[in-house]
């Protein structure tokens, strides 16, 4: 692991957001954090790295960041009963004199954030999208996450305000990550890929996305039926669709990038005993949707050769559903 100099730094005149370089790992709210555990270990591939009993929350990841996936449960002390779904999505930034820079930006424009916080790896800010949908902004300050975060974290956080500390230039997140594979698992992520949300207010949520997290619609837009958003590494990381025809408001999947031929995945769902919910293949691309435990929906499409042109029309089909 290597660290490296971000010589291209923005100023803030010419700020539009944060510009996020990708999708790092969804937080999820489950019923059973344990079932949750074991499934997303054994089907979804990707391994525990730590927990935080305080919240009965549990952190999992396969190199890609210091967790890939968060789940915490339902009826813990955080989440007071509350249905399963999204609890927040993190977007990565180059460096943490972006995450103050575009924090004071959003702050001037009159941003309101929820939360901001230390959590010795990586500082982060959190804020709410206009659905109510959470969304982390963080920067990593640390690149050797995997001697700080390992077993049972009990410690409580200090406080922490962006640039109450000076901000670091050094990008510190994972280069060239080692992939852990859990050879026996169904699946086989090479990283958190995207999620989809349905939009109560469709509108304002691309320009949220577009003017205030600083992610680039790629490809739709406001004036069509679904928009595609990417980071600054040009690989879609968000979808949101308008909650039309009964389509309900909230997360529709979080999806994971596969490097293996989705039959093979498909055979291992049989021989289990796993529901498949979908299998869409079209010209770009092919994937699987299975359910979790909780019934969130997620999605595992092979690496794509091609950039995505489009959501394809069968693929656009099963959204609707
Ligand atoms: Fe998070």
């Amino acid at each position: 692991m290597s660290t490296i100099e971000n010589t291209n730094l923005d100023t803030n005149q010419d700020r539009r957001g944060f510009r996020p370089r990708r999708l790092a790992h969804a937080n999820l709210w489950v019923r059973d954090v344990e079932e949750t555990n074991n499934f997303y270990r054994n089907v979804l591939g990707l391994a525990e790295v730590y927990r935080r009993p305080r919240i009965e929350g549990i952190f999992l990841s396969n190199g890609n960041t210091y967790h890939d996936i968060a789940i915490v449960d339902t009826d813990g002390p955080a989440g007071h009963g509350r249905p399963p779904g999204l609890n927040h999505l993190a977007f990565e930034l180059e460096n943490e004199v972006d995450l103050v820079a575009g924090y004071e930006v959003e702050c001037e424009r009159g941003t309101t954030f929820t939360e901001t916080a230390s959590h010795d790896v990586a500082h982060s800010v959190y804020l709410s999208d206009p659905d109510g949908n959470g969304v982390e902004i963080y920067a990593d300050v640390k690149s050797d996450w995997r001697e700080l975060r390992s077993g049972v974290i009990t410690n409580t956080e200090p406080d922490w305000k962006p640039g109450s500390t000076p901000p670091s230039q050094v990008s510190c997140y994972p280069q060239n990550p080692e992939i852990r594979e859990i050879a026996e698992a169904v699946f086989h992520p090479l990283r958190t890929a995207s999620a989809t949300i349905v939009c109560n207010d469709y509108e304002d949520m691309c320009r949220f996305y577009t003017e205030h997290i600083g992610l680039s619609c790629s490809i739709g837009g406001p004036n069509s039926p679904y928009a595609v958003f990417v980071g600054s590494l040009n690989r879609p990381c968000l979808v949101l669709v308008p909650a039309v025809l009964g389509r309900p408001a909230g997360l529709h999947h979080v999806s994971f990038e596969v490097s293996e031929n989705p039959y093979d995945a498909i055979r291992r769902l049989e021989e289990r005993d796993i529901e498949l919910v979908a299998y869409l293949e079209d010209s770009q691309r092919r994937c699987v949707f299975v359910k979790d435990p909780s019934g969130l929906l997620l999605r595992f499409q092979q690496q794509e050769l091609k950039p995505r042109e489009s959501i394809g029309p069968t693929e656009f089909e099963f959204l609707l559903v």
